[in-house]
């Protein structure tokens, strides 16, 4: 296997999707993919945390009801580590509105509506890394080697 460059990012499997039971179904996708999990956990999201995480979308007229969803029941939230995995993960959850999304995505295959699209994942490195920051204390990322890198990767 040749030296891989690996990116992180962040995934919130959202309230709507905890409570349809979906976790394991959206986790599978990941493992099946190939994504490594590096860590995951389950929260309420603190208010401060849900305006830092969507503050680009401060002002917006659906910012209200958004960070009153977010923080509305748990959340799982993990960190993928992969090549190229903010790009695989954006594509694999499909378009912001489940309605436009494509088959064969997680908000076109389970979702209805777009403040009701499941989950979240990071739109790009910088977004990533703050994203991960406010979730996540660095010793609990956890680095481990994944035993099918040799079939997953040339
Ligand atoms: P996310 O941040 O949750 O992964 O979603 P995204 O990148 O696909 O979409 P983004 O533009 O960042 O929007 C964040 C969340 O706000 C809600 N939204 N509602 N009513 C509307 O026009 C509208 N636009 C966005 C969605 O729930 C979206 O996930
Ligand atoms: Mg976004």
């Amino acid at each position: 296997m040749r030296n891989i460059n690996m990116d992180e990012t962040l995934v919130i499997i959202k309230p709507d999707a905890v409570q349809r039971c979906l976790i394991g179904k959206i986790i599978n996708r990941f493992e099946e993919k190939g994504l490594k999990i590096i860590a995951m956990k389950m929260i309420f999201v603190e208010k401060h945390k849900a305006d830092k995480h969507y503050e680009a979308h401060k002002g917006k007229d659906f910012f209200d009801g958004l960070i009153d969803f977010i923080t509305s029941g748990p959340v799982c939230l993990l960190v993928l580590k992969a090549q190229d995995v903010i790009n695989i993960v954006r594509n694999m959850i499909g378009d912001t509105d489940p309605k436009q999304a494509q088959p064969g995505t997680i908000r076109h295959d389970f979702g209805m509506h777009i403040g009701r699209n499941l989950i979240h994942a990071s739109d790009c490195d910088e977004s990533a890394k703050r994203e991960i920051n406010i979730f996540f204390k660095k010793e609990e990322i956890i680095e481990w080697k994944h035993s099918q890198y040799s079939w997953i990767y040339e």
